[in-house]
């Protein structure tokens, strides 16, 4: 009999009843904030938001399946963003305070390259330590190592490997960040 199908007190089902606990724990995550912005403009003290826009073209019952996909991906990109986000600049901070001299050489290139204003995006590539440190952030210490699962949609033949249609994957990031960083421009 497979675990998952064990009452709960079976030694070793207990993981049912941590999941029940996730699962609310992210349905609460993703309805609250739901519920807050429609209370919010109905008070009309909404700000203008991803959500709040996004209620706004919800067109009668018909939109009744948009009302879900506006409400998971809202929960999405805030859990998507929020510890990755707060992890990586965690991580950065320790390796720059660990590393004065390299703090040293990424300001110079800032006070170089970007003066006295702020960066924007199109700057990137005229900041190639800043890059790099970037990149080592990442390597050094992944937010997500394993990634998330995946699953084989079909059989396929990778590098001589057989995946069988329904496998489940768990890429290997550090792996892949390192083989990018041997194939990187020096
Ligand atoms: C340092 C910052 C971040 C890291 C390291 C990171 C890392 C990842 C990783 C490893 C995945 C899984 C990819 C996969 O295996 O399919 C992922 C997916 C995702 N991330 Fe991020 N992420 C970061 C920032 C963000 C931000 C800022 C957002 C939203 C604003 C976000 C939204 C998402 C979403 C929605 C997915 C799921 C995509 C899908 O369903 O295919 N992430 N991220």
């Amino acid at each position: 009999m497979a675990v998952q199908y064990a009452p709960d007190w079976f030694p070793g089902a207990g993981f049912k009843r941590t999941a029940r606990q996730m699962a609310a724990q992210l349905h609460q995550t993703t309805e609250q904030p739901y519920q807050f912005v429609k209370q919010q403009m109905r008070e009309n003290k909404a700000k203008i938001s991803f959500l709040s826009q996004a209620i706004q073209n919800i067109k009668g019952d018909s939109d009744i399946d948009m009302e879900r996909i506006h409400k998971w991906s809202a929960s999405s990109m805030y859990l998507g963003g929020a510890d990755t986000t707060v992890s990586s600049l965690m991580t950065f901070f320790l390796a720059i305070t660990l590393f004065p001299d390299v703090q040293k050489k990424a300001q110079e290139e800032l006070d170089r390259v970007i003066g006295n204003r702020l960066p924007v995006s199109a700057d990137r590539e005229k900041l190639p330590y800043i890059e790099a440190l970037v990149s080592e952030t990442h390597r050094w210490h992944p937010v997500a190592p394993m990634a998330l699962p995946h699953a084989s949609t079909k059989d396929d033949i990778i590098n001589g490997y057989r995946i069988p249609k329904g496998s489940l994957l768990l890429p290997n990031n550090w792996l892949v960040l390192l083989y990018c960083q041997s194939r990187a421009p020096r």
